[in-house]
Order: C-alpha cells, then sequence, then structure tokens
C-alpha cells in the first residue's frame, strides 16, 4: 500500500485511500462528522465520496466559494458559525474535502473551534494532493497578506484518491505541477528529468507518492518551518509578492502561476550569488518558461519589493530567499540586496521580450 507516516498521521495515497479513511472513520467512532467543499468539489467530488465511504452519508456539508478570497475571517466566520449552530463538540470530526484552499481554511478553523477538533484531508486538486495536504501548515490571508493568520495543526490523516483529478480543470492540473517541479528543483535532480524526459510516463500517483515522500522528509525534521524545511519556500517569495499584486489589480493568477514565475526569477538571483551555474539556470528558466501558462507583462521590481519587505522569511528587515544552488539542491536563508532582485527582474523580462 502506498503509505507514509508523517507527523502522527498516515498519508494513504491509491485505490486504498479512501477504504483506509472508512476504517479510520469506524476505529474513532466520533458523535459528528462536517464535510467541507466549495461549490465544484461538492458538485464533482461528495457524490463520489459518499458513495466510496457511506458513514459519510449522514455529514453536515458545510459549502464556501471556491477560489483564494474564501481564505478569509468572513469564511472562518461562516464556518465556525455552522458548527457550532449544529453542536459541533471536541468529539466532532471535520473533512477538508477540496484543494489547498479548502484544506488551509478548513484546517486552521479545526484548530481553534472549542481549542482544536480533529480533521482530515481529502485532497481533490493536485496542488493540494502533491503539496498543500500534508505538513500541517494551515491559514488564511488576511490585510492583503497570504497566509498571515495561521497555525500548524496537523490532521489526522491524509486520503488520497487520484480519480478526483479527472475533473479538475486542466489550468488547475498545471498550477499543481508548479509545487512539482519546485520540489524535484530543490529536493530530486532524477525526478526533474524524468518529469522532463517524458512525463507521460509516470502515473500522476507515482509523482504524487515521490514528492509527498520528499516533503515529509523534510517537514518531520523541521515540524515549525525553523531550519531545513525553509528549502520548501523556494520561488515563494516572489511567487507570494506576485500572486498578491495581481490580485489586487483583480488579475485571476493561481498560486502555481504566481510560484513557476517566482521560481526562474529566484533561479537568476542564485546564479547572481553564485549558486547555480550558468548553464543550469538557462535550462531550467527555459523549461519553466515553457510550462508558464499565466503571462504577465513587463514585471516591475518595485512593485513586488513593497510587497516582500513584509516576507515572513526576513530576518532583521534583510530578505532572506531560499535558494537552488544546483538542480535537486537548495540552500535556505541567503540574503539577497534589492539590487540583485532588480536585475533578475530584468532578467525575467527579457525571457518574456525575447520568446513573444
Ligand atoms: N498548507 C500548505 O502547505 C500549502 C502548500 C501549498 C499551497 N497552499 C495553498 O493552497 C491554495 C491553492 O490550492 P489549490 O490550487 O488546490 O486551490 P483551490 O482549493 O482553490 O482549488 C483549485 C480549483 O479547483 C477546484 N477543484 C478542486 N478539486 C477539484 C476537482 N476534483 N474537480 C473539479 N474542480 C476541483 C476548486 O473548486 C478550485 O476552483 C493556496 O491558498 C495556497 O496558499 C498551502
Amino acid at each position: 500500500m502506498a503509505l507514509i507516516r508523517s507527523l502522527g498521521y498516515n498519508v494513504v495515497v491509491g485505490r486504498r485511500a479512501i477504504p483506509s479513511l472508512r476504517a479510520f472513520l469506524k476505529r474513532n467512532n466520533y458523535a459528528s462528522h462536517f464535510i467541507l467543499c466549495d461549490e465544484n468539489t461538492l458538485q464533482h467530488c461528495l457524490p463520489l465520496l459518499i458513495t466510496a465511504c457511506p458513514e459519510l452519508a449522514n455529514a453536515h456539508v458545510i459549502e464556501i466559494e471556491s477560489g483564494e478570497m474564501s481564505k478569509s475571517i468572513e469564511f472562518c466566520v461562516h464556518i465556525w458559525q455552522t458548527l457550532a449552530e449544529n453542536n459541533a463538540g471536541r468529539d466532532t470530526l471535520l473533512v477538508n474535502l477540496g484543494g489547498g484552499v479548502v484544506s488551509d481554511l478548513g484546517g486552521f478553523c479545526a484548530s481553534v473551534y472549542k481549542r482544536g477538533i480533529d480533521f482530515v484531508n481529502v485532497p481533490t486538486s493536485l496542488l493540494a494532493m502533491a503539496d498543500a495536504s500534508i505538513g500541517g501548515k494551515t491559514a488564511i490571508d488576511f490585510g492583503g497578506l497570504k497566509n498571515l493568520v495561521g497555525m500548524f495543526a496537523q490532521p489526522k490523516g491524509v486520503f488520497i484518491e487520484p480519480g478526483f483529478l479527472q475533473t479538475l480543470p486542466e489550468r488547475h492540473f498545471d498550477n499543481g505541477m508548479a509545487e512539482i517541479y519546485k520540489m524535484a528543483l530543490i529536493a530530486d535532480a532524477k525526478l526533474w528529468t524524468e518529469l522532463h524526459a517524458d512525463k507521460n510516463r509516470l502515473k500522476i500517483e507515482t509523482v504524487v507518492m515521490r514528492v509527498l515522500e520528499l516533503k515529509n522528509r523534510i517537514v518531520i525534521k523541521d515540524p515549525y518551518d525553523r531550519g531545513p524545511r525553509k528549502i520548501l519556500n523556494f520561488g515563494h517569495t516572489i511567487g507570494h509578492a506576485l500572486e498578491m499584486k495581481e490580485e489586487e489589480a483583480g488579475k485571476d493568477i493561481l498560486h502555481g502561476e504566481a510560484v513557476l514565475i517566482g521560481m526562474i526569477i529566484e533561479c537568476h538571483i542564485a546564479w547572481q550569488k553564485k549558486l547555480l551555474a550558468k548553464p543550469s539556470l538557462t535550462s531550467v528558466a527555459d523549461a519553466l518558461f515553457s510550462k508558464c501558462g499565466y503571462k504577465v507583462a513587463t514585471l516591475r521590481a518595485e512593485e513586488l519589493l513593497v510587497r516582500m519587505r513584509n516576507d515572513k522569511k526576513n530576518r532583521k528587515n534583510k530578505l532572506v530567499f531560499a535558494l537552488i544552488s544546483s538542480i535537486g539542491k537548495c540552500v535556505p536563508d541567503v540574503e539577497v540586496s534589492e539590487a540583485q532582485i532588480k536585475r533578475a527582474f530584468d532578467f525575467y523580462n527579457s525571457l518574456l521580450h525575447d520568446k513573444a
């Protein structure tokens, strides 16, 4: 069975996932079950889940609107109110059925409701299967900043049924691939090569399992993100700032799309810092650029620097990045100057111009 032991819980991937969820429910005998979903997972995933897992047939369903905007205090209030109105107690289980928005929001709400109730993740997007569903980071966005308010809270189990991906829109599939590329770039050169050699040869279930094993190895060494885990932030310092800027301008950018662009720019910074060799910069930047579904117009560094100065990873007002030193290796805590960031934006803009 494809099983990973994480921080006090199991991650089950593949056809044993839902049967394992059933066994978990029978073992734990919760007084009540709640299922958090958005309108898409309500339509496409909930009927499949209930058919395969009749123990959840009487669960209360809490629906949120799909999209990043739901990672907000307003939706927390909606979830806490629904739990309270339906007498959810400490012996209640919340099932997060959806993408990273549902698991980040649901995990956060569960972790503070009545000082913490149990929750499990049943991820339905590729990004959530390969990344967001494990590691214990839960959060909402606040004051225009990503994941500003949150908790480390571990689920009681993660049950990954790749069959849910059949209804996932292609753009969201590509969005999930961005985090898979990131994991290969920071921790598995062989996977990076295999992903580019012939993507059809690798089954998505195998890829998910491999990146989860990599992520799990990193998070169990550093559950609270104080040391080695920071390498998971490769591409995210720029990525988060870009995501916020585009969202504020009313643009429809996805997390993975922003991270993909972030990785290209941060590769150039890694080259300037003499961490990454020029041929690797060229090959990685070209490969990632060819996967960029979201194209921004010319990027102006100053617009993103304003937001990056607020990044949680900064130390003593210095901008700090996790940067790759070769394909498959990453170094955390590299101090970067604003001049280096501006040069990296010029590099990205030149790619946009050259390949237009
Ligand atoms: N906690 C973590 O460690 C971590 C890691 C990475 C990303 N994240 C967070 O994850 C979020 C992004 O996650 P996401 O990309 O999954 O976004 P999402 O939850 O918004 O899901 C993407 C879209 O796909 C739809 N969808 C999901 N599964 C579907 C299915 N099977 N069939 C049809 N439609 C489906 C959703 O309704 C939504 O419209 C961001 O908020 C990001 O900050 C968290």
